[in-house]
This record gives structure tokens, C-alpha cells and sequence, in this order.
């Protein structure tokens, strides 16, 4: 049977990190790789063996790709998406698929009208340690969601311009509040706080250097999401959720664990001091720990790929239409921060 072809648009950090997966798999066949900096094209050309492109169309003309890869930056949606789908080609889209509602809404609607197979860049969806959090929260009413990501600013240069990037919440951060959405289900109101004080000195830099956001689910749940990018040299990175019900809770903590208090099973760990009515002051609490198996990027590409090659694309547990909604979530928080109001997340728009 002849090989798929496979097409990567976009030869920056993400499109690396896929190009590494691509050439792992017998497969497929990496038939052209398109930048508009002709020598991150050639360079990946040279690595994969393909022809390098610097114009989409005509990489599209000459080799005819069955499928693509579109790793732009969050300001360059739009032109790519509407030639792709218009030539049918299944598509996935690194997050965030777009910074503009109007746009990445009509993107969708056509995704929609061609039945096109689609995929986006969310790779924790494809986290071994999800299916122990959805049996987690089918088993425990979840009341409260923490959500915290802080680190330092990338140095894509884009990164650190608001109407380039869309801020770190809408970036970066949107794989954890995608995953807040894959647990506890769709958001109904945020509330946001930016600040612009931290950070200072870095010449282009307007994105909140922190923020945080007070979310109320439809389930009723409370939620909060701090992201900051003030860490210098990582020092005070952080990169959790936490699930928080009546009678246990689970953390999770990316590509590392997830660790579940009160329901039982594994260490004896020393979680907290109450005071109780008999005087005993301290809680001893047993936590059973999960490490992640297996590559969830990998997966997400992999799974992509296996969707095109078959025509099925039920396994793939972000398509373009779900992430679209991701986005929609964290430009609710933005709003916020910019009105001062509290903002309904219109998740169904
Ligand atoms: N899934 C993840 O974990 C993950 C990780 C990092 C980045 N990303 C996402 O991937 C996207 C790209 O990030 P990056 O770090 O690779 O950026 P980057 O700047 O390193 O690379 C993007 C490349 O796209 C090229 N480009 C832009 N418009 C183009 C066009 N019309 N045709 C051809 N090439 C074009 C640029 O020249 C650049 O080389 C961002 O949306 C980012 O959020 C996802």
C-alpha cells in the first residue's frame, strides 16, 4: 500500500517536535515541509529528505499531501486553514488554533460543511494518568478545581506580545485549562485579575506578567487559575490541578503524576494539621500515586495520523471544534481582565 503524505507547515519549535515524532514512523512519508524562513524549511527538508517550500500553495500544487501539520503562531491563522480546507486535506492545527473568534468560528463551520478530519496540538488529552482523573471524578462529586501554572516568558519572539500571542493564558496555560474542561466539564462565568508589574525591563513585553481567575462550572463547581511567566530560571515554576471533593482529592502534575488522597491505597504521607475535637492535631492520609506511561505527544500525533490513514476520526480527543472551545475559555479570562467584570463564557458560540 503507498505511503500517506504528510506535509508539516510551520518549521519553528513545535514543528520540530513533531518533525522528531515523523521521523520515527516507517509509515508514513514526509513529502514537504513549508516556512516562510526559507532556511528553517531547508533545514528540515534536509533532516526528513523532501522538498522545502516557502509558499503553502505551492508546496500543496507539487506534492498533494494527504495530510498536515500546521504549527504557525497564534497571529497566523486564517489564510492557512480556509486553503486547506478548501482543498480537503485533514488538518492539525497547533493551539491555539486562533486569537480571534470570528475567524476560528468560521474555520470550524467549514471544518464542519467538508466533514474534514481534524486534530489540534492539546497533547495532554492523550495522558495515560486523564482516564485515572475522568474515574476520579465519576466516582467523587469534584467541588473545587486549582488550577496553577508559572514559569518563565519562551523566547519565541511573538511570546511576549499580546496581539501576537494572546497572553500566556490564551498560549501557554490553555493545555491546563483544556484539561479543566476535559475533568470538570464546561466553564459558565470568569472572573480575571492581571498584572503588569512584575516583569519589567523587557523591551515588546504587554502580556500579564501574572493572573488570576475565579471560574464557576455549570456543575456548580468553584475553580482558580493563576498563571504567571515571572519566574526567572524556572525558581518558582509550579504546574498543577487539583480536584478537590468532600471526601478525597486528586493532584495532578503534567507528565509526572497524579496522586489521589482518601480513597484509599498507597503511601502514608502527612497531609495537613486540624484540630479536632478529641485534641489530635495532625492528619495522616495515604496517597496513591499514578506516574504517566507511555509519550502523550507522540499519541496525539499518532493518532492523527492513523485517523487520516483509516477515515476514522473518532479516536482523536481534540479536533479542531472542541479546541476552538478552549480558546473561547481563556479569551473569556481575558475580556475579564481588560473590562474589570466578571464574563459568561459563551463555550457554545
Ligand atoms: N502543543 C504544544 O505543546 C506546543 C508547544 C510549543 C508551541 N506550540 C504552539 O505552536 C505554535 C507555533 O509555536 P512555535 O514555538 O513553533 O513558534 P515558532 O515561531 O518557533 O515557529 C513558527 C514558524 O511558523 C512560520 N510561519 C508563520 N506563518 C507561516 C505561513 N503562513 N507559512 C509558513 N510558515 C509560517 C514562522 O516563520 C516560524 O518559523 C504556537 O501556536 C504555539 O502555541 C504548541
Amino acid at each position: 500500500m503507498e505511503k500517506k503524505k504528510l506535509a508539516i507547515i510551520g518549521c519553528g519549535g513545535i514543528g520540530r517536535y513533531h518533525l522528531d515524532h515523523f521521523l520515527q514512523m516507517q509509515d508514513i512519508q514526509i513529502a514537504g515541509v513549508c516556512d516562510i524562513l526559507e532556511d528553517r524549511a531547508q533545514a528540515f527538508a534536509e533532516e526528513a529528505h523532501c522538498p522545502a517550500f516557502v509558499h503553502y500553495q505551492e508546496m500543496y500544487d507539487a506534492v498533494r499531501p494527504d495530510m498536515v501539520f500546521i504549527c504557525i503562531p497564534p497571529y497566523c491563522h486564517g489564510a492557512v486553514e480556509f486553503e486547506t480546507i478548501r482543498r480537503r486535506i485533514p488538518m492539525f492545527v497547533e493551539k491555539p488554533v486562533g486569537l480571534e473568534p470570528a475567524l476560528f468560528l468560521e474555520i470550524r463551520d467549514k471544518v464542519r460543511e467538508a466533514g474534514l478530519i481534524t486534530a489540534s496540538g492539546l497533547q495532554l488529552r492523550y495522558e495515560s494518568n486523564i482516564a485515572r482523573l475522568k474515574e476520579f471524578a465519576a466516582q467523587h462529586r469534584i467541588v473545587e478545581m486549582n488550577l496553577c501554572r508559572v514559569g518563565g516568558i519562551p523566547d519565541t519572539p511573538w511570546w511576549k506580545t499580546r496581539a501576537l500571542s494572546g497572553g500566556q493564558l490564551v498560549e501557554q496555560t490553555i493545555h491546563q485549562v483544556d484539561m479543566a474542561r476535559n475533568i470538570m466539564g464546561e466553564p459558565e462565568t470568569v472572573c480575571s485579575m492581571g498584572s503588569h508589574d512584575i516583569i519589567k525591563g523587557v523591551e515588546g513585553f504587554d502580556v500579564e506578567d501574572l493572573s488570576v481567575t475565579l471560574v464557576r462550572f455549570r456543575s456548580g463547581a468553584l475553580g482558580t487559575i493563576t498563571t504567571g511567566c515571572y519566574a526567572a530560571n524556572g525558581a518558582a515554576a509550579d504546574n498543577k490541578l487539583t480536584f478537590g471533593a468532600a471526601d478525597a482529592r486528586a493532584d495532578y502534575y503534567m507528565f509526572d503524576k497524579v496522586a489521589v488522597y482518601g480513597a484509599g491505597g498507597g503511601e502514608e504521607t502527612q497531609r495537613d494539621e486540624v484540630v479536632k475535637g478529641d485534641g489530635r492535631m495532625l492528619q495522616l492520609d495515604q496517597a496513591a500515586v499514578y506516574r504517566p506511561e507511555g509519550d502523550c505527544g507522540m499519541l496525539c500525533d499518532r493518532t492523527f495520523i492513523e485517523a487520516v490513514m483509516t477515515g476514522d476520526g473518532s479516536k482523536i480527543r481534540s479536533p479542531y471544534e472542541d479546541a476552538v472551545k478552549s480558546v473561547l475559555f481563556t479569551l473569556a479570562c481575558n475580556e475579564s481582565m481588560e473590562t474589570g467584570q466578571p464574563v459568561k463564557v459563551d463555550i457554545d458560540a
